[in-house]
């Protein structure tokens, strides 16, 4: 059992009212960490004041030089750090070990990042009124940074926020999600023994309240939140005047034209509706393909899903472990429920393993009417609807007639079909010939419509934890 304090400016808190983390492949208890409060936040502000004052006092160098050291703490702890992401989140220990890859390389990016925030001259004197004035601006840290990461990726979600604030000179209150808040406690407790101030790192696992004192306070000038659309917009309305970064997941479709290489799209397909039991927010949930092709599609979807082993995610050969808690289960149940009374069928799965609770059997599901839930909700489980369509406009209209809008895969070689997607698609990104569930740590990455506000991606993150400055001389004087 693992059992870590909160972190309040850098300080170890310990208190009596515990959250239990569970392991969701046996459901038992692995790890536990006090209770956040909304005082434990307010503190927390206090103590960040001081952090943005002592990360001022740092040269871009040195906040390079401390998240390079602790990009190679983690490194040197791998797989304890996999270990522990697989116990609280219940991925598997290969998709484990990929996380902490990818959140080395999340830091990484950033301390390269926190050497490139630049300024410009101004030729102000362009402007009628600028004659014999010179301008230029730079960028300062814009202040206190509130994070809020959910379960899926513990480790780097949390990286992908608090490595860019502080590169970017902002100290920053976590909140993890309260069923995963180990690994970031961890990776905090890194970034401490790095070299960050201590006063601008904090940890608080905590519920709603505790979300709310973090997105609420004055004094905070950002708010950087990855969830669900629901919690976005209560966080929109309340925040007030602050800067607002949202990723808040998707219901993400590739579209397989009747030219695709479909063994290709098929095997990818897989791999992207069911890596993490589908719990990604560009997971593949709605695959569209062109009737011409459907039935040799569908064939070839199955066998690929038959191939999965799924079950124990310790065990190195599982490609499908369990999904977070029994209630998803039984919510997923559920939508499948609503498809097929719809006129859904099912292909193969759709149904969870009588032993293993919380493992629910890869499933394909086709013929999906538009107005179920698997359709237009975000599905967030290992659940894989497929579509046809008859003309590539008509793909175009069923990808955008989402609430959501993060990422779309077009499986094409059809160039102007491609093309079609890259102008019109109502998203933050086009996968050509690929699946929406592609993310390179340094790319910006986020979404339109439902799916959320801003991009991550340390450059990107840097410029929402930045303001400009404006400067003016002028030598009339
Ligand atoms: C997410 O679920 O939005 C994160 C996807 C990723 O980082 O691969």
């Amino acid at each position: 059992m693992i059992a870590l304090p909160m972190i309040i400016g850098g300080q170890k808190v310990y208190k009596e009212e515990k959250i239990d983390v569970i392991y969701p492949y046996t459901l038992e208890k692995v790890g536990e960490v006090p209770k956040g409060s909304p005082e434990d936040v307010e503190k927390a502000i206090e103590k960040a004041k001081t952090g943005l004052k002592r990360l001022k006092e740092l040269s871009s160098y040195e906040k390079y030089k401390i998240l390079m050291k602790v990009a190679q703490l983690l490194e040197e702890r791998k797989e304890e750090f996999a270990k522990t992401v697989v116990y609280e989140v219940g991925k598997t220990i290969r998709e484990a070990r990929t996380e902490v890859e990818r959140c080395i390389n999340t830091i990484i990016f950033s301390a390269e990042e926190a050497k490139r925030i630049e300024g410009e001259y101004v030729y102000v004197d362009a402007s009628p009124n600028g004659k014999g004035k010179k301008g230029f601006y730079f960028r300062e840290p814009a202040g206190i940074v509130s994070a809020i990461t959910p379960f899926n990726f513990p480790l780097n979600l949390t990286a992908h926020k608090i490595a860019p604030s502080i590169a970017a000179g902002c100290p920053f209150i976590l909140k993890p999600s309260e069923r995963t808040p180990l690994s970031p406690i961890m990776l905090c407790e890194l970034f401490l023994e790095a070299g960050v101030p201590e006063e601008a790192v904090s940890v608080i696992p905590g519920y709603a309240d505790v979300g709310q004192a973090m997105t609420t306070h004055p004094d905070v000038r950002v708010v950087s939140f990855t969830g669900s659309l629901k919690v976005g917009e209560i966080i929109a309305k309340q925040a007030g005047l602050k800067k607002i970064v949202m990723e808040l997941g998707s219901n993400s479709a590739v579209v397989v034209d009747r030219d695709a290489n479909l063994e290709l799209a098929a095997k990818k397909s897989v791999l992207g509706g069911f890596a993490l039991a589908g719990q990604v927010c560009i997971s593949v949930q709605r695959v569209l393909v062109h009737e011409d092709v459907a039935d040799r599609f569908q064939k070839l979807l199955k066998e690929e899903v038959s191939k999965l082993k799924f079950g124990d995610p310790m065990d190195e050969n599982t490609d499908v472990g369990p999904v977070i808690a029994v209630d998803e289960v039984n919510r997923i149940q559920s939508w499948i429920k609503e498809a097929v009374e719809k006129g859904a069928k099912i292909e193969t799965g759709g149904v969870s393993c009588a032993e293993e609770k919380t493992v629910f059997q890869p499933t394909v599901v086709v013929d999906v009417p538009e107005e179920s839930k698997l359709f237009y909700e975000e599905a967030f489980a290992p659940v894989v609807t497929v579509k046809r369509f008859r003309s590539i406009d008509e793909a175009l209209e069923l990808v955008n007639r989402s609430n959501y809008g993060l990422q779309v895969g077009v499986f094409t070689n059809n160039i102007k079909n491609a093309w079609k997607f890259i102008q019109d698609a109502e998203v933050g990104g086009v996968i050509i010939n690929d699946i929406p569930t592609f993310r390179a740590d340094n790319m910006p990455y986020g979404g339109v419509k439902g799916s959320g506000i801003g991009r991550e991606g340390p450059k990107f993150a840097i410029d929402d934890y930045t303001e400009i400055k404006m400067v003016i001389f002028d030598l009339n004087a």
